[in-house]
């Protein structure tokens, strides 16, 4: 009997023809998520989902969707949107799109690294605003790259691809945290893996890419901001929950830190009142990391494998754990 399935957006058509192909599908075809209501109602009786990660999957969601259902599957290699656990314990199995990402989103990290290093935000708005007068010998100055301290938060793949770039490129120093050790690393890049507050106080760029849990939600807070560096620049391409965002306020605006690039905020889409926003030291993407034609065709095959393979009993190609 061909299968349901509900697509709760439109994805590349490298994974969506085959799931069309081979499935009774709807794709919800609006540019904003569909509300937890319109979720629910499409999923409703479903054998399987393909979520993204501003679709909230969780005890409510399974509970009103009914047991038909067997996969979950999100285009993302993150999946803090859905409570995994309440899966695994319906039976239901979670699918991600990991590696295939690790590179477009490692470049955004170096690309906000930069960015938010040499001050490209003000340097643009000087020009978008009309007042660029000359060339100033004192103006526009920002922090040097070259060998200089690089700390990387959670040092999984795209941890690594980051720190990489920069040390091969840049002969920057890698100083890590991590849950457990890694020898391979430390070989190859001369890394060292530290204490979180010893990361904080000797980098000058501090990278976050570390998923986001109860012990990761708000690491970095007011007193993390305190033991950076007064140069620091801090990226974030992981998950807005990280970071307490009115401390990061606070670090960039009293110049406790010299200034922050991130591509994931929380909430998401940032509030147009958030204080951030206006932050001329805050370099702020719309969470593009992953936004490449070979990632997402990647992401959407991946989806569409984890998908077809969850309603039909078969391995997902990526199951979270
Ligand atoms: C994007 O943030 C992802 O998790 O894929």
């Amino acid at each position: 009997m061909t299968k349901r399935v509900f697509v709760t957006r439109q994805i590349p058509v490298a994974g969506l023809d085959r799931i069309r192909a081979e499935t009774d599908c709807v794709v919800w075809p609006e540019r904003l998520p569909p509300s937890p209501e319109i979720l629910i109602e499409n999923a409703r009786g479903c054998d399987g989902v393909v979520t993204l990660l501003s679709d909230r999957i969780d005890a409510a969601f399974f509970d009103a969707v009914g047991p038909q259902l067997k996969v979950v599957s999100n285009f993302a290699v993150g999946y803090n949107n859905i409570d995994v656990a309440e899966a695994n314990r319906r039976g239901v199995k979670v699918g991600n799109t990991p590696d295939v990402l690790t590179d477009s989103t490692a470049d955004i990290a170096v690309g906000l690294l930069l960015a938010a290093a040499r001050r490209m935000r003000e340097g643009l708005e000087n020009v978008v605003q009309k007042e660029w007068l000359t060339w100033e010998p004192m103006g526009f100055i920002g922090q040097d790259l070259k060998a200089r301290t690089l700390g990387i938060v959670g040092m999984g793949r795209i941890g690594q691809a980051t720190a990489r770039r920069l040390h091969f490129g840049w002969g920057m120093k890698v100083l890590y945290t991590s849950r457990s050790p890694r020898p391979e690393v430390d070989r190859e890049l001369g890394a060292t893996r530290v204490e979180f507050s010893e990361l904080l106080a000797q980098s000058d760029f501090v990278s976050v890419h570390t998923d986001l849990n109860p012990q990761t939600t708000h690491m970095f807070n007011a007193d993390a901001f305190r033991q950076m560096k007064d140069t620091a620049v801090f990226i974030n391409t992981a998950r807005g929950g990280v970071v307490d965002q009115d401390a990061l306020h606070e670090a960039l605006s009293t110049g406790q830190i010299f200034s922050a690039g991130l591509d994931v905020t929380d909430p998401e889409p940032l509030p147009d009142a958030s204080p951030l926003r206006a932050m001329s030291n805050c370099v702020i993407l719309p969470h593009i990391a992953s936004a490449t034609v070979s990632s997402r065709n990647a992401m959407a095959e991946i989806a569409a494998d984890n998908l077809l393979a969850g309603i039909s009993d078969r391995p997902l190609r990526h199951q979270v754990p």
